[in-house]
C-alpha cells in the first residue's frame, strides 16, 4: 500500500505517518512545506526507514504535486496539510485561504488527473481522504452534538477556509467521480503538539512559571481526542469509508477549558512542583473574537459502520501528555524559541 500524506510533519500528520509506517507497514510519501508548524523532529522514529520518504513542497504548487503523484503512484491520499491555528487566522487570514482552499483545490486537481490516468482495476481502489475539523459546524449551545448532517456554520477565517475545502472535496466527488471521503474531527491532543495550542501551551508555560492565559471566562467547551486515536480512525475511514460520505471523529470527552487547565495544574503540582500551586498562574485574558462556545462530536456513524472506538480517555491521555512534555524538552524548546508568541498570549 502506497500512501501520499500531506502535512505529515505537523501534529496529526506525524502521528499518522508513524502509525502507517511503523504499525501498518505501508509505504508513505510525506509532502510538507515545513511551515512554522511543521518539523521533521517529530518523525525521528521513521527517519531512515525504507518505507518512508519526504518531499518538501507546497501543496499550492500544482506542478510539484503532479510530479509527486506521477513518481510515487499512490493508492491513497490522506490530505492533512493546512494552516491550523484559529488565532493566527484572525490576524492573518491570507495563508489560510491560500493553503486550505487553493492548496486543497490543487491537491484535488492533481489527484483527479492522476486517477483518471490509472488503469481500471487501480482506479477502483484509489481513495482521497480529506481531513477536516468539527469547527466547520460552528458552535453548539448547551445541548446536542455535531452530526454528519449538521449544517455548516463556520465562525473563524480558519474554519471558513476548512469549510470551503470540504465543499471542494465533496464537489470533486459529485462532479468528477473522484473517490473522496471526508472526515471531521474534534480537538486533538497528545505528544508533538505545537506549543501555541491550548494544552501544550499550558504545560510549557506552567513549567516555565509563566502566566496561563485563559480566554474569556474559560467556560468554552472542547471535545478532546488523543491524537493516536485520530490516526487510527483516519486509516479506517480511508480503508472502509463509503465514497462521498463524511465521518465525524470524536472521543466523547467534553471539557470546559478552565477544567482542562486546572487538571494540567494539578498534574504539574504532582510531577513538577513550583513552590506554589500552579493554579495561581492562571490569568483570565481577553476573549478570542468569534469564540465558539461548545464543540461536541457524535461519532456513532464511525463507531457503528466502521467499528472504530476511541481507546484513550481524557484523564489517562492528559497525564501521558504532561509526562511527555516534561520528558521531551528537546522537541519543544527549539519550536518555542523560534516562534513569536507575543500576540498569542505567550508573553
Ligand atoms: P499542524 O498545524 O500541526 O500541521 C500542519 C502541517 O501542514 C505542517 O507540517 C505544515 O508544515 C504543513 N503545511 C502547511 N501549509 C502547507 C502547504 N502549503 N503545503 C504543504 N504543507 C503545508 O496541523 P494539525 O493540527 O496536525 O492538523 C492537521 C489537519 O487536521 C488540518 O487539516 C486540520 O485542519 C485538521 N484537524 C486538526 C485538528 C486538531 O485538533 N489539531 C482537529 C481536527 C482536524
Ligand atoms: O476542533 C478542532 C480544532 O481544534 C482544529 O480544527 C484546530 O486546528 C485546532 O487548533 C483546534 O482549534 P481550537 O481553537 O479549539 O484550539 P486551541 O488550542 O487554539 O484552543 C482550544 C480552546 O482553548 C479554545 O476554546 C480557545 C482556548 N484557549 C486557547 C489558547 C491558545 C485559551 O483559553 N487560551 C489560549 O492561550
Amino acid at each position: 500500500m502506497r500512501v501520499l500524506v500531506t502535512g505529515g510533519a505537523g501534529f496529526i500528520g506525524s502521528a499518522l505517518v508513524r502509525y502507517l509506517v511503523l504499525e501498518k507497514g505501508y509505504e508513505v510519501l510525506n509532502v510538507d512545506k515545513l511551515t512554522y508548524a511543521g518539523t521533521l523532529t517529530s518523525l525521528k522514529s521513521v527517519e531512515g526507514n525504507p518505507l518512508y520518504r519526504f518531499l518538501k513542497d507546497d501543496i499550492c504548487d500544482g506542478r510539484a504535486i503532479s510530479e509527486a503523484f506521477a513518481s510515487f503512484r499512490p493508492d491513497r491520499v490522506m490530505h492533512l496539510a493546512a494552516e491550523s491555528h484559529v488565532d493566527r487566522s484572525i490576524t492573518g487570514a491570507r495563508d489560510f485561504v491560500e493553503t486550505n482552499v487553493l492548496g486543497t483545490f490543487t491537491m484535488l486537481e492533481s489527484a483527479r488527473a492522476y486517477w483518471q490516468s490509472l488503469p481500471l482495476e487501480e482506479k477502483d481502489g484509489f481513495r482521497f481522504l480529506h481531513v477536516s475539523t468539527d469547527e466547520v459546524y460552528g458552535s453548539l449551545g448547551d445541548e446536542g452534538l455535531f452530526e454528519e448532517v449538521t449544517p455548516y456554520d463556520p465562525s473563524s477565517p480558519y474554519s471558513a477556509s476548512k469549510a470551503a475545502s470540504d465543499h471542494l472535496a465533496k464537489a470533486w466527488e459529485r462532479t468528477y467521480g473522484l473517490p473522496v471521503v471526508v472526515s471531521n474531527c474534534s480537538n486533538n491532543y497528545g505528544p508533538f503538539h505545537f506549543p501555541e495550542k491550548l494544552i501544550p501551551l499550558m504545560i510549557i508555560s506552567a513549567l516555565e512559571g509563566r502566566p496561563l492565559p485563559v480566554y474569556g471566562n474559560g467556560a468554552n467547551i472542547r471535545d478532546w481526542l488523543f491524537v493516536e486515536d485520530h490516526a487510527r480512525a483516519l486509516d479506517i475511514i480511508v480503508e472502509r469509508g463509503r465514497i462521498g460520505e463524511t465521518y465525524n471523529v470524536g472521543g466523547r470527552n467534553e471539557r470546559r477549558n478552565i477544567d482542562v487547565v486546572k487538571r494540567i495544574c494539578a498534574l504539574m503540582d504532582e510531577l513538577h512542583p513550583a513552590g506554589k500551586p500552579h493554579e495561581s498562574f492562571i490569568s483570565y485574558v481577553q476573549d478570542r473574537p468569534g469564540h465558539d462556545a461548545r464543540y461536541a462530536i457524535d461519532a456513532t456513524k464511525l463507531e457503528t459502520e466502521l467499528g472504530w472506538k476511541a481507546r484513550e480517555n481524557f484523564d489517562t491521555g492528559i497525564e501521558k501528555t504532561v509526562r511527555w512534555y516534561l520528558e521531551n524538552e528537546w522537541w519543544w524548546a527549539p519550536l518555542r524559541k523560534n516562534y513569536d508568541g507575543t500576540r498569542l498570549g505567550l508573553v
